[in-house]
């Protein structure tokens, strides 16, 4: 009855646990929600206030497909501060999130006998993508031991003549590691006589703990421009998710792509969501640094907490808003024997919602997200360990070693 190409895909992993515990909500039960991808913040109210003008102003109708040229020049300025970057409005599309850009550019480069890489444990929607497009996803994996980093060898292990681009999101979902500036160059250096393109999903680029080197767009737009595309997003760094903002740069002909394809399906991002996209970039930028330094506060409470048991591993964090916790030494193939298992019971029996490893192709490993409050955390991490006590008195999870 489908059509064949949605038997290559399958619903969003991540989004699915918002939808069970959101029945269990809806039933009655007090669920500790750790599953949302999403800022618990507020949108910063001139950014409300600026959707609310828009209303009130008539700003109601159509714009431009590849978004308004006020907002498509804020971006460029926008990349122009962060990064030093120099781009014009058309090398600008502004798109329904950071989805809809990676989307587009799956759909206007990806194609039939193509390979694309991209790391894991990682965001699943960039292998659908692929799939979607009829291409071959190439997933080549990152490591707990040097905290996940994203090194330029695995992708250099993976090319073959068929590679058509790689596929990097740094910081990275679920793990929270970056990609070295140095390790960009390595990359750089190999494959920028090679016509592979360098796709670079910067979706939490404004919530880096530390301040390390992450220059990482001028780099390639100084060595590889022409074969460069950058994806943003307003959602994660202004608490903006439900206003579905973001948007692809990087060379004119793939943006003018992008446009035609856009414009035969969604058309333009919502009128009055692009003018709170540009109060966002153009307006005042303080809640950005005060909710990161809340994100980096409870990134440490939480990480303390739960490697309180020595069975419980997990890197910190650089970047991004979720802990990726590697819960493999508590389980057992007489009592809960996967991680997929795990998540589920702990949201049966703990009314805890989290995603499983299964999801980011890294089975072992619980995705904590500290995108709520506090109170929260520290209620979530004590049914956590009350359930771990119950499986270790049922005699469900290997003993624990002290050291
Ligand atoms: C790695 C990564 N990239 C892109 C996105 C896209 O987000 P949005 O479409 O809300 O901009 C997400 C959302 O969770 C993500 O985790």
């Amino acid at each position: 009855m489908l059509a064949e190409r949605m038997s290559r895909v399958s619903a969003s992993p991540t989004l699915k646990v918002l939808v069970e515990a959101e029945r269990m909500r809806k039933r009655g039960i007090d669920v500790v929600e750790f599953g949302a991808g999403e800022p618990d913040f507020d949108t910063p109210a001139h950014i409300k206030a600026a959707a609310t003008t828009a209303i009130e102003q008539g700003f109601t109708k159509y714009t431009p497909a590849a978004g308004t040229a006020e907002l498509k020049q804020a971006i460029c300025d926008h990349y122009a501060g962060l990064y030093g970057i120099n781009s014009k409005p058309s090398e600008v599309i502004v798109t329904a999130g950071g989805k809809q850009a990676l989307y587009n550019v799956a759909m206007t480069l990806y194609g039939r006998g193509h390979e694309v890489i991209t790391h894991v444990p990682g965001w699943p929607t960039i292998t659908e993508q692929v799939k979607l497009a009829d291409a071959e996803p190439v997933l080549v994996r990152t490591y707990p031991d040097d905290g996940f980093a994203i090194g330029a060898d695995v992708f250099l292990h993976a090319l073959t003549p068929a590679t058509k681009a790689i596929v990097i999101n740094s910081p990275c979902n679920p793990t929270g590691a970056l990609m070295p500036e140095r390790e960009m160059e390595r990359l750089v250096e190999e494959i920028e006589n090679q016509g592979i393109w360098i796709i670079l999903d910067l979706c939490y680029e404004q919530l880096i703990y530390e301040r390390v080197p992450h220059n990482l767009p001028r780099l390639l737009f100084e060595r590889m421009r022409e074969r460069t595309i950058l994806t943003g997003s307003a959602s994660k760094s202004y608490a903006m998710t439900g206003w579905r903002c973001g948007w692809a740069m990087g060379p004119d002909e793939v943006i003018a792509a992008c446009n035609a394809l856009q414009s035969h399906s969604t058309s333009n991002v919502t009128s009055i969501s692009q003018k709170a996209a540009l109060a966002a970039l153009t307006g005042p930028q303080a809640a950005v640094g005060e909710m990161l330094g809340e994100y980096r506060r409870r990134r440490d409470h939480l990480h303390a907490w739960l490697t309180e048991d020595p069975r419980i591993q997990c890197v910190k964090p650089g970047g991004a808003f979720y802990l990726f916790v590697d819960v493999s030494a508590l389980l057992a193939p007489d009592g809960i024997a996967t991680s997929a298992e795990f998540a589920q019971a702990l949201l049966d029996e703990a009314h805890v919602a989290l995603t499983a490893g299964e999801a980011f192709e890294a089975p072992g490993f619980l995705r904590i997200s500290y995108a709520t409050s506090m109170e929260r955390l520290r209620e979530g991490v004590n049914r956590i360990q009350a359930f771990v006590s119950k499986l270790d008195a049922a005699g469900k999870t290997p003993a624990p070693t002290r050291v």
